[in-house]
């Protein structure tokens, strides 16, 4: 399978680029194949579609023989709708890349909902920021396995609960506080310090002073994310019939990397050689950044076990 192109113009976003490379790896590892005679993409809480626009750009470039198709959605209830982010991200691609319905492929939906496909549509499922916003973690796997194909795979970059900034406000540990009133003084003594997202939020949000940006910014956390560690996210895959595993984390680093160095991106990850490397990377990465999480349909076939044992009982008993 031909991997991802490395060709760049313009600034591109280092979480896109880093997908892209995923998607990248996934195509040439063989892990991921078209199911349905096209190879159908899902961007969950897909926002302002800007990522959408970027994979339709790079994919289709890179794989002309290949019906690519990119369909995404979003929840009304974390401001999708009111930001008319809905209406913009359809009417952008629209203008970006003619002669597609987007109004189809992009839908907004409530969080109570079910996904509007069909069981078994996607071949890959891609969420970016979104995994740390999800309240109902089962319900949303639920679906993920519903509408991935029997061999599809979804990719999650979003930050876990070990990682020390918190995204949102820029504040170290302030997501790892669960006493509301210590979090906003923390968030009040760093904002005063200089750290964090005061200065920014006080210009876009209009919070006035140090205090009333710690207590909106504590009511956000609190409201509208959901941290979780590897092992809560993954023990929950588990009751769904979905395996996870952190094996691309490394490579947002690799992308962060060649950014600054104004390297060409890579068109593929490849598996570190050496022992353990993948699995420190992981362990570290996630205090620091957001990781990659693979989340992928598993089953095992228990009666084909147990009748092979039986059979060996057999055989060894006949001996
Ligand atoms: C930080 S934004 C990221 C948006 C977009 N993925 C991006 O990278 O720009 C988080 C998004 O997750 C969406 N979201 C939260 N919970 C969700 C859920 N249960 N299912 C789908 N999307 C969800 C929100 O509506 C919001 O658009």
């Amino acid at each position: 399978m031909q991997v991802v192109p490395t060709d760049r113009k313009g600034p591109v976003s280092v979480t896109h680029q880093h997908l892209l490379t995923a998607i990248g790896t996934l195509l040439a590892d063989g892990r991921v194949r078209p199911s349905q005679g096209r190879l159908r993409i899902l961007d969950i809480g897909c926002g302002d579609g800007q990522l959408i626009d970027f994979l339709h750009d790079r994919l289709t470039r890179t794989f002309p023989d290949l019906a690519i198709e990119l369909h995404g959605f979003d929840i009304g209830e974390q401001g999708y709708n009111d930001g008319g982010q809905f209406h913009t991200a359809t009417q952008m691609l629209a203008a970006r890349h003619p002669g597609i319905a987007w109004a189809d492929r992009i839908s907004m939906i409530s969080d109570a909902e079910a996904w509007r496909y069909p069981s078994g549509y996607f071949d890959i499922a891609l969420s970016n920021q979104v995994l740390e916003h999800v309240a109902d973690l089962a319900a949303f796997l639920a679906e993920l396995h519903r509408c991935l194909a029997p061999a599809g795979m979804s990719l999650h970059l979003f930050p876990l609960a070990q990682s020390i900034v918190e995204a949102h406000c820029q504040t170290p540990f302030a997501h790892w506080i669960r006493d509301f009133d210590r979090r906003v003084n923390w968030i009040a003594l760093l904002s005063r310090m200089g750290v964090g997202a005061y200065r920014r939020h006080r210009k876009v949000l209009g919070h006035d002073t140090p205090r009333q940006h710690a207590v909106e910014t504590a009511k956000y956390i609190q409201c509208w994310t959901h941290y979780r560690t590897f092992n809560a996210i993954a023990d929950q895959c588990s009751r769904t019939s979905l395996a996870a595993s952190s094996g691309l984390t490394n490579g947002l680093f690799i992308a962060k990397l060649r950014g600054m160095l104004k390297l060409r991106p890579l068109g593929r990850y490849r598996r570190s050689r050496l022992p353990g490397v993948d699995w420190l990377g992981f362990m570290i990465g996630r205090y620091l950044s957001s990781s990659t999480l693979v989340i992928a349909p598993v089953s095992y076939d228990i009666g084909r076990r147990i009748a092979a044992e039986k059979a060996a009982n057999t055989l060894r008993r006949a001996a």
